[in-house]
């Protein structure tokens, strides 16, 4: 694929078709990944992955955990969105627009709940009042996303794609875990952060959608124990894998500032 396809059109995909990303694939994917510079050739990443049986078990534990209503409690810990910068705050706000765009859309139409398979959901959605640990689907929820909360508002409640996708794993088939051996340091995730957004890259070359997301890990306990993962390592980031279906929530591209407001050349 030309580079210009691949890095334009990698977006995040949030409802997969669930099919398990072959073998072959997935080596070829991560040996690409394992590519990207570290500081001092370190190299620090630990990958692992789910699949099949082992996917389901997961996404099983995890839509448990979360009807439940059971905070997350990522190894990274994760800060409330007040707590973020500026500008990030600026961008998640603007986030947050765009996706209650998506959800007003999803109410108006009964298409985006049958392809969701989620509708049944929508009821004991448990995002409750506040996900602080959730910046991604805290500011969605700002700006009215949630279900739960456009129902006690007095508004009819529609499905909250973001939400409820995010709760099932994004139905993807293959997760792709990373992580860094427990002594690491903020370099480590510099350079876990290359390894990541090539592995986003080399997918897309090869025809796959993705979706990094800080949900994938927000059990640990969950993920730790099927995959092997040991004590002295910490689970950072997951990226699902595989084929987007034709879902409304995945034509949503989030959008990017201009590059003047954030690029400075002095000559
Ligand atoms: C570290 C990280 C964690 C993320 N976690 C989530 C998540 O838990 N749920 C979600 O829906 N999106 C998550 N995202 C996706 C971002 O919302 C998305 O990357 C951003 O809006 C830019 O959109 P794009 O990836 O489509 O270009 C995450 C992205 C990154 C890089």
């Amino acid at each position: 694929m030309d580079f210009d396809e691949v890095v334009r059109g990698r977006h995040s995909v949030r409802d997969f078709d669930g099919e398990p990303v072959p073998e072959k694939d997935i080596r070829a994917i991560v040996e690409e990944a394992g590519l990207a510079p570290s500081w001092g050739d370190t190299q620090p990443w630990r990958v692992y992955v789910a699949t099949g049986a082992v996917m389901d078990r997961i996404r099983a534990a995890h839509e448990k955990a979360d009807t439940a209503g059971v905070r997350g409690h990522s190894d990274v810990p994760t800060s409330h969105r007040t707590e973020w910068g500026e500008q990030p705050q600026r961008n998640m706000a603007a986030f947050g627009v765009q996706t209650r765009a998506l959800a007003a859309d999803a109410g108006r139409g009964s298409q985006e709940k049958a392809r969701l398979r989620v509708q049944d959901e929508a009821q004991k959605e448990s995002v409750g009042p506040d996900r602080a640990d959730h910046p991604d689907l805290s500011a969605a929820q700002e700006h009215g996303q949630s279900a739960a909360a456009g129902a006690a508002a007095g508004r009819p409640a529609h499905p909250a794609p973001m939400a409820l996708t995010n709760a099932r794993l994004f139905n993807a088939g293959t997760v792709i875990y990373l992580a860094l051996q427990q002594k690491m340091n903020q370099w480590n995730l510099l350079d876990l952060g290359a390894f990541e957004q090539t592995l986003a890259l080399a997918a897309k070359n090869r025809g796959y959608d993705t979706m990094i997301a800080y949900e994938l890990v927000r059990y640990p306990e969950e993920v730790r124990p099927v995959l092997g993962i040991p004590d002295n390592e910490v689970l950072v980031i997951g990226m699902a894998v595989g084929h987007a279906t034709d879902a409304p929530i995945n034509g949503l591209h989030a959008r990017r500032m201009p590059v003047d407001e954030y690029l400075t050349i002095r000559k």
